[in-house]
């Protein structure tokens, strides 16, 4: 398996780590090992068709903030000039194009590759485009990492719950946003927090699209095309965010015994991104950077999940999990 990784931030290094880490993993299911043949960050690249070192590539990032001596202008280029299996596309994202991942999605599908993403913005504005390109040629697009970073949200709609019809669900899918709601419940101010979230690595390097509601409201997007099966897109969604949220309205949901989050819902009539009030002890009532959601369906009933929403290695572990998958679709 030869996989070319584009984005070398917070997750294509975590990613990295993790392969280097799962060397053996790999060896005694598959009989070999994953090679990375080439990454690129926003302006130069590294390949080898005989597998690059994952943990000079991470020191080499370190140590001089780029992952390669060579400059690029033309990505799609790069993609070209080695082969690969699969892209891993976990580029910053871009809301309102897609940007430069959603071209490198397209390419690599076009050219017959598999794709696993953490990449919101292109899912969000393509989703149909893409899933009918994948499908054409008969290529994997995979993309737990979207939602929720570590907590298995798609995946587990799409395997264990394949047979049931679920009616929907309802959660916290930004971990910047409830570490800021979090905080404001024990009296800190917003500016404050959103500063610590940013620190944390958790908020997007434009955190306005955390705190506007705009990435909860992609995760609704995402949730709602693939997991429901609709056709919809960011304009769909009612979006309110939590700028306008303050520190009296905190105190009064605390003086009742509830909290205020931002919760993100998608059902047979919404599609949606809202601040709530959530009782205290609720399932959905989580502190911190954890994200939580409840899947409502007609024979399970309500299943809750919660877990990490964001970082290295809990968005790191989403790419594993598809990178599995693949795999173990190539075995077959
Ligand atoms: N900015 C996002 C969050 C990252 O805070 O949840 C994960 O999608």
């Amino acid at each position: 398996m030869k996989v070319f990784i584009a984005g070398f931030g917070t997750v294509g290094q975590g990613v990295t780590e993790v392969i280097a880490s799962r060397e053996e993993f790999f060896n005694k299911r598959y009989g070999q090992s994953i090679k990375i043949v080439g990454v690129m960050d926003s302006s130069t690249y590294v390949t080898d068709s005989g597998g690059l070192d994952p943990l000079k590539l991470v020191s080499v990032k370190k140590e001089t903030g780029k992952v390669g001596k060579e400059k690029y202008t033309d990505a799609l280029k790069i993609l070209d000039s080695v082969d690969y299996d699969t892209l891993i596309e976990v580029s910053p994202t871009d809301y309102k194009t897609g940007g430069q991942g959603l071209k490198n999605i397209i390419h690599a599908l076009e050219t017959k590759k598999d794709v696993i993403t953490t990449n919101k913005g292109p899912l969000a504005i393509k989703f149909g485009e893409l899933i009918a390109l994948a499908k054409k040629n008969k290529c994997k697009l995979k993309f737990e990492g979207t939602v929720a970073g570590a907590m298995p949200i798609i995946n587990l709609c799409h395997d264990n719950l394949i047979g049931e019809n679920i009616q929907s669900i309802r959660g916290i899918l930004n971990g910047t946003c409830n570490y800021i709601l979090s905080k404001m419940d024990n009296g800190q101010p917003f500016d404050q927090a959103l500063k610590e979230a940013q620190q944390l690595g958790y908020a997007e390097t434009d955190p306005s699209g955390d705190v506007e509601g705009y990435d909860s409201a992609c995760k609704v997007v995402i949730l709602a095309n693939s997991v429901f099966d609709r056709n919809v897109t960011l304009s769909d969604v009612s979006i309110t965010g939590i700028t306008g949220i303050t520190e009296e309205a905190v105190s009064l949901a605390k003086s009742r015994d509830m909290v205020i989050r931002l919760i993100g819902e998608v059902g047979e009539e919404k599609l949606e991104v809202a601040p709530r009030l959530v009782p205290k002890g609720h399932p959905l009532a989580v502190s911190g950077t954890l994200n939580a959601a409840q899947i409502r369906s007609d024979l399970a009933g309500p299943i809750t999940i919660s877990g990490r929403g964001a970082g290295r290695m809990e968005t790191a572990s989403a790419v594993l999990s598809d990178l599995i998958s693949v795999m173990d679709d190539r075995k077959e």
